[in-house]
């Protein structure tokens, strides 16, 4: 097996995450790294590739022949342009959420399958082996899943981060932490139909304007409903969600990052999976379903983006982006309910 050469375009926080998990990846590693300024792309690939090159912009990046595949780990409002010419360029390209809309996801995409290339977007929790074990049991758990609620908040108040600047994050908080509660919506709940119902409200920055805390209700056309609240105003970090069915509850407080073994968390005493509660029953009734994975889901994610880029079939490119267009949508629907 070939491993797949990643460039990443961007040096700041995630951009060094996946730099981690290249470096623990089966079938992918870090070749080159670009930045708007040369000097940082060097410190990068210095801190994080030992041998990747290091180059000045992303038209460098994506001239090197060792480069199959990109990561774009930018602010929102620079992904597309960037993704598009490592799509003209030929190269498969792993985009970090959120996008700015629904119609500029599907560009990206579109052009993507024209060029017979893998757009993935760089959801990580998707990956767990816990996503898909939790979705085959649903029938023999919960049966029917009717709502979910999630919360999702970490504490943060840097004013000078791209979280908090909508001209860099138009939607802030919305897009960085309500996409993990509608993807869950996408991937748990599976609603059929587009949202009958939105309604949304959101708390901003005083001083940057940016979206710092939001909450959200949408019902669809097949009763399923789905609840959120996500933000960086609580001074605590929350991951918390519930999955209603007809036979029993599934509860998650960890749904975005696993405390045993995800790139925030390291807990060799802490086990991943989900507790099921069903009936008349306290918690010392619950049911602990554990479902560990020795391999970080960020790690998962970049051999799973390799596979794909390497052995997918248009079908598989298909099926990878369909919860990316059925997210974002999502998002658009919220966001355009906000007063
Ligand atoms: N999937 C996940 O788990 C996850 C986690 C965190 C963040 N994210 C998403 O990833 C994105 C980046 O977040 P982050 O926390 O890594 O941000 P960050 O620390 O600010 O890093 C962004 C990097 O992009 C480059 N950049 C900044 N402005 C740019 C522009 N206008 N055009 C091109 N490049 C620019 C900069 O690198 P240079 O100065 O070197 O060019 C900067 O270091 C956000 O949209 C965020 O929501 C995803």
């Amino acid at each position: 097996m070939t491993s797949l050469g990643f460039g990443i375009v961007g040096t700041g926080f995630i951009a060094g995450v996946i730099a981690e998990a290249l470096s623990q990846a089966q079938g992918a590693h870090l070749a080159a790294v670009s930045s708007r300024d040369g000097a940082r792309a060097r410190a990068f690939a210095d801190h994080h590739g030992g041998n990747a090159a290091a180059v000045e912009g992303h038209q460098a990046l994506l001239a090197r022949d060792d480069v199959a595949a990109v990561y774009v780990a930018v602010p929102t409002v620079a992904k597309e342009e960037i993704a598009l010419a490592a799509i003209a360029a030929g190269r498969h390209v792993l985009v970090d959420k959120p996008f700015l809309n629904e119609a500029s996801a599907r560009r990206m995409i579109d052009a993507a399958h024209a060029a017979g290339v893998l757009f993935m977007d760089a959801t990580h929790f998707t990956h767990h082996p816990r996503t898909h074990a939790l979705r085959a049991a649903l029938a023999t758990t919960i049966a029917t899943p009717r709502s979910l609620h999630t919360a999702f908040y970490f504490p943060f108040s840097d004013k000078t981060n791209i979280r908090l600047n909508p001209d860099q994050e138009p939607t802030g908080a919305v897009g960085d932490m309500a996409w993990y509660s509608l993807r869950a919506a996408v991937e748990y709940l599976a609603p059929q139909g587009a949202p009958q119902t939105v309604q949304a409200l959101a708390e901003r920055d005083p001083d940057t304007g940016g979206v710092v805390r939001a909450t959200g209700l949408i019902g669809f056309a097949d009763g399923t409903s789905t609840t959120f609240d996500v933000g960086y105003t609580a001074d605590t970090l929350a991951m918390d969600l519930h999955l209603i069915g007809t036979t029993g509850i599934v509860i998650m407080d960890d749904f975005v990052l696993d405390w045993a073994n995800s790139f925030p968390f390291k807990n060799t005493g802490l086990k991943a999976g989900y507790v099921h509660r069903h009936g008349m029953a306290s918690h010392a009734d619950a049911r602990f379903i554990e479902v560990a994975s020795d391999t970080p889901q960020q790690v998962l994610m970049v051999d799973r983006f390799a596979d794909l880029a390497r052995t997918g079939s248009a079908d598989d490119r298909a099926r990878a982006a369909a919860p990316t267009l059925a997210t974002q949508a999502l998002l658009d629907a919220v966001w355009a309910a906000i007063p």
